[in-house]
Formats: C-alpha cells, sequence, structure tokens
C-alpha cells in the first residue's frame, strides 16, 4: 500500500507539471489559469477519498477528512501549487500530493482530530515579488497592503483573486478560527545535505529567515556611439559592480547566503546606454542578526557605488521574514514517528523559506524534508525517489498514531 500511494503521489507531481503557463516549462503563479486544472485533479481525488473539498478566497484548496466528533480539532497538512517560473515537479506540490496520499492510506479511518489538507494558492513570491500569499490566508495576516499589491501588468492581488472567480472580500473568512493541533509540511530538501548524508529524511528544526529587496540604479540613457566613457551614468555598469559585491560578501561571511535573481535594464537596447537598471535581492543567514547587518552593508555599498557613479539608489523593501523555529513537540513526535519507522533522526535547518514559517505564527508548525537527488531544486531536472516518498509516508501514518494515543482529547 505504501510503495503505491507513494508512486501514485510522485506521478501526481509529474503529471501536474504540465498544468503550465509556459509550453514546455513548468510556470505556475497565484491564480493562473492553469491552476484551475492542479484544483480540478485535486479536488476529483481528494471527493474520491470522500473528503470535503472547498477553494477559499485566498485560492488555497482545503480538503478535509472530518474527525471522529464533529467539534474536532483540526490538523492540517500540506504546502504550495505555485512554482517558480521553469520548475521542478516537486517543489511544494509533492507536500500536498503525500498529504492526500496520506488520507488515502487512513482508508476512512476517523480520529479524534480532523485533517485538513491544503494546497497552498503561493508561496514563491514570483508573481507580486511577496511570498506566502496562500499561508498568510490562513495564519489571517494577508493584509490590505498585500492585497492591493500589483504586478508586472497593473493587476492587484484582489484583481487576480476577483478574475479566479473569488471574492476579495471573503479573505477573512479564510483564517483559521477553530481549535488547531498544528501544522505539518511534507518538502523536498531542494538542496544537498540528505543525499550526501545518504539519509531519506531531515527533520527540519529552524526555517531560515530571509530579506528581499529591490534595488535601482537611475543614470542616464544616451547614445552608445557618441558618449565618451568618461560622460556616462550607466545604471547597468554601476549596477554590475554592485552585484559583484554582493556575492563577495556573501562568499566571505559565513553562513550568508545573498543573490541578485533579477536584472532588468532600460531601455533595453545595444546602443543605448542603461539609464535605469532594476536589481532584486535576496539575503539570508540562520541569525538574524548577520543577516539584517548583512543586507544593510550591501545598501551602503550600494549607495556608495551610486554617488561614486552619479547613480540615483532607490531601495524598496519585499520581504523581512525572520528565522523560524519549528515547534519542539510536533519536532519531538515526528523524531519519534522516524526513529520507530527505522530510519535515522537527523535534525536540520532549511534554507528554503516555507508555508510552516507563516503557519507557525497560528499554530504549531513542523516540516519533514526528503532527500533532492543531487540536490538540485527550482530546476526541471528536481526529483524525488519513490522509496523515499514511501518512508516519509510511513513516518506520517506513525505521526498520526502517536498524536491519536499520545494527547487526551476534549471530543
Ligand atoms: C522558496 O522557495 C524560497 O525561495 O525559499
Ligand atoms: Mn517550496
Ligand atoms: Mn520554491
Amino acid at each position: 500500500m505504501l510503495a503505491e500511494r507513494a508512486a501514485e503521489a510522485v506521478e501526481c507531481c509529474r503529471f501536474l507539471a504540465g498544468c503550465t503557463e509556459t509550453a514546455g516549462a513548468t510556470t505556475r503563479t497565484f491564480l493562473s489559469p492553469p491552476m484551475r486544472d492542479v484544483h480540478a485533479h485535486l479536488t476529483a481525488w481528494m471527493t474520491r477519498l470522500g473528503m470535503t473539498v472547498s477553494v477559499d478566497a485566498a485560492g488555497n484548496i482545503r480538503g478535509r477528512h472530518r474527525g471522529s466528533a464533529p467539534d474536532a480539532p483540526t490538523l492540517f497538512i500540506g504546502s504550495h501549487l505555485d512554482t517558480v517560473p521553469n520548475a521542478g515537479a516537486f517543489d511544494g506540490i509533492l507536500g500536498v500530493a503525500m498529504a492526500i496520499a496520506l488520507v488515502d492510506l487512513l482508508s476512512g479511518r476517523r480520529f479524534p482530530f480532523a485533517i485538513e489538507v491544503v494546497g497552498f494558492s503561493e508561496e514563491e513570491g514570483v508573481r507580486f515579488g511577496v511570498p506566502f500569499i496562500g499561508s498568510r490566508a490562513l495564519a489571517g495576516t494577508l493584509d490590505a497592503a498585500l492585497l492591493g499589491r500589483v504586478d508586472a501588468h497593473g493587476a492587484s492581488v484582489g484583481d487576480a483573486i476577483s478574475q479566479f472567480g473569488l471574492d476579495p472580500r471573503a479573505v477573512p473568512a479564510a483564517a483559521v478560527t477553530g481549535a488547531a493541533i498544528g501544522f505539518v509540511e511534507f518538502h523536498i530538501e531542494q538542496g544537498p545535505v540528505l543525499d550526501s548524508l545518504d539519509l531519506p529524511l531531515g527533520i527540519v528544526d529552524v526555517i531560515v529567515g530571509s530579506r528581499r529587496l529591490d534595488v535601482v540604479f537611475t543614470g542616464a540613457a544616451n547614445h552608445a556611439g557618441t558618449t565618451p566613457m568618461s560622460a556616462r551614468r550607466d545604471a547597468l555598469a554601476g549596477a554590475a559592480e554592485w552585484i559583484l559585491a554582493v556575492e563577495r560578501l556573501a562568499r566571505d561571511t559565513e553562513g550568508l547566503v545573498a543573490t541578485v535573481g533579477e536584472i532588468a535594464a532600460h531601455p533595453g537596447a545595444v546602443n543605448v546606454i542603461a539609464g535605469t537598471c532594476r536589481t532584486s535581492l535576496d539575503v539570508r543567514h540562520p541569525d538574524d542578526a548577520i543577516r539584517g547587518s548583512a543586507a544593510d552593508a550591501l545598501l551602503e555599498r550600494a549607495h556608495e557605488i551610486g554617488s561614486r557613479r552619479g547613480l540615483r539608489v532607490d531601495v524598496e523593501p519585499r520581504l523581512d521574514q525572520p528565522s523560524t523555529v519549528m515547534d519542539s513537540a510536533l519536532v519531538a513526535q515526528l523524531e519519534h514517528a522516524v526513529a520507530r519507522c527505522h530510519q535515522q533522526v537527523h535534525r536540520m535547518p532549511s534554507g528554503a523559506g516555507h508555508d510552516a514559517m507563516i503557519m507557525a505564527g497560528r499554530m504549531p508548525a513542523a516540516m519533514l524534508f526528503l532527500r533532492s537527488p543531487g540536490g538540485v531544486s527550482h530546476h526541471p531536472d528536481e526529483d524525488v525517489r519513490v522509496d523515499d516518498v514511501a518512508a516519509a509516508l510511513a513516518v506520517g501514518h506513525r505521526f498520526l498514531d502517536d498524536l491519536e494515543r499520545g494527547r487526551a482529547w476534549s471530543t
């Protein structure tokens, strides 16, 4: 049964990788048309299992496996359904498929708690530049500022919700209100650690924080053939100097990762000096203080480069997400389940951000990582082993058993 359900979860992810905005690649951003096909497929699967399925106003799909009593508290299990551009098949969606596969393994068994499977509408921050739209709705922190944020075409988060046929005014109703036991997220590691240790599973103890900003360099567009080198205010050259400084600081600071992943030069022609250059910055470190001072130092560097080159530098904040410690009781319970399933217990930090960070603000949260073969993620070569998925499902099943046994339920 485990092997079959694991294979089914993996097959589901591979199939849904075809629900995309771009032919020949997997790209699925917040409430884009292919998300409807993903919802239809998952709804059909969950409905077959007798779950009650709905889509909330933030576009999260939610399937409920009711508890043994109507007022039972809820255990939330899930991850996100959106992707980065040209993504792999497993980041996020595997955690949703595994949650459904886990319910399938129960063959209708009821617990003194309900299980709610959540497929979050957005975690990557691609369409609106700010991540976690789906989980913020459940945590009750999807505020008016985020609803008003616009994408590259001027559509706001609220507009995208309306265009999908949902009502943005109903977003507050998506927040979890009843008794919640916690949130558990299965996710591929997206890095090389488990693969290098030859371990199938890892238990996350902390999720590293991140700060994201847009840094815009503004100089003067001019003719590439007639403007002497000494008279230029080249925004792209200034940004390039800064990008190398970003890389240098991260290389020189233990545990720091810093990335400029987006760059756009305007007007963007071979024979025009760039008048503006917009860049993104993503800075992460397990220690929030080191992360903060590194980001500040990089901004200072941008201003210093700008003033030397006659460029204006504008900074627009996108995200300042602190490191988030996972709930110690749920972590211990996951460790117990891992050990009982005869797997080595390995605690590890997550370098990637996850919905569990946001859910942790509302309820206890924990994560189980699955090995990423080759350590590849945010790339079409992203992979997972069916055996590892089976091992994680076994742990999930054990975790539910332990949860049932280990607590005094007031239902
Ligand atoms: C999510 O994938 C992240 O960027 O950490
Ligand atoms: Mn993810
Ligand atoms: Mn991701």
